[in-house]
């Protein structure tokens, strides 16, 4: 084996350069890192080795998102994901991420319909996600879920909220579009985000809120890290669906995406030099947000 790559359980990875060994990401060393002002890099992952290959490349934290209902299902949008599914999906990387240096932090996403209906339906699935491995569930919405983030942070479960563009109400939403250009949403966009932490959500996905806007609920939220996706560079961390950033996107791209895979020698290479990009605040180019 050459010096140029490096064997895992998946075969023969090209690497770039050797990953110095790091500590487990866990809440204390996500705040640690915040209070340094290291950005978090989080991509989502859906199978075991492409989270493998995320883990080796660096990647802090794997969210198995719902959109893989549109990414490895093909439906036009997240809402006919199930719980099952996610689980299942859940359970494949969290495999995939012990099988290399089991480092990541793993975030399960609730789908649609599993949480809305009450603080207990709430707790029953998000305990079947931590139960297939994940270390933090995600749920979409502002004020109403307070009271759900409440109750689960109280059980000893960690939880990811999720405002501005939230994917599961698309068809309320009227479509894939920014929020919070509005003074009237930017101002319900605050306190929802103040709200949240208050209720010790210690995440938070904003998604398509312009950036000034996600760059001060940033420096609101010191307890809280923001995770960025097409909300400009001034947020704790970012987040990309990976099928987008190695480019092979189905549909339309979205314009704030960069495909990594651009110029890069492998998928690992690609995904450490998103990390690096995360990192050193090369990405997002905030001239991509026209909001
Ligand atoms: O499901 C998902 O992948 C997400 C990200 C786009 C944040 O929610």
């Amino acid at each position: 084996m050459s010096d140029t790559t490096a064997r895992t359980p998946y075969g023969t990875l090209p690497a770039a350069a050797p990953l110095p060994p790091r500590k487990p990401i866990s809440l204390p060393r996500l705040q640690e890192m915040r209070e340094r002002g290291e950005k978090i890099a989080m991509l989502t992952a859906y199978d075991a080795t492409f989270a493998a290959v995320a883990d080796h490349a660096g990647v802090d934290c794997l969210l198995v998102g719902d959109s893989l209902g549109m990414v490895c299902q093909g439906r036009p949008s997240t809402v006919g994901v199930t719980l099952e599914e996610m689980c299942y999906h859940t359970e494949c990387v969290v495999r995939g991420v012990r099988r290399v240096q089991g480092t990541v932090w793993v975030i399960g996403d609730l789908p649609f319909g599993t949480y809305q209906e009450s603080r207990e339906q709430a707790l029953r699935s998000a305990a079947a996600l931590m139960q297939a491995g994940a270390h933090m569930v995600k749920l979409e919405g502002g004020g109403w879920t307070v009271e759900t983030v409440r109750f689960l942070v109280e059980r000893g479960i960690p939880v990811c909220a999720h405002l501005g563009l939230t994917p599961q109400t698309v068809h309320a939403l009227g479509g894939y579009r920014v929020q919070g250009r509005s003074n009237a949403e930017a101002e319900r966009l605050r306190r929802d985000a103040l709200a949240l932490q208050d209720a010790g959500a210690t995440m938070l996905v904003l998604e398509m809120v312009p950036a000034a806007l996600a760059a001060e609920i940033t420096q609101q939220l010191p307890r809280c890290h923001t995770i960025g996706i097409g909300s400009g560079r001034g947020t704790a961390g970012q987040v990309l669906v990976m099928h987008d950033m190695l480019g092979i996107h189905l549909g339309k791209t979205p314009k704030f995406v960069r495909n990594f895979m651009e110029g890069a020698a492998s998928v690992r290479d690609a995904m450490a030099a998103y990390v690096a990009a995360v990192k050193d605040g090369t990405f997002p180019d905030d001239a991509l947000h026209a909001w």
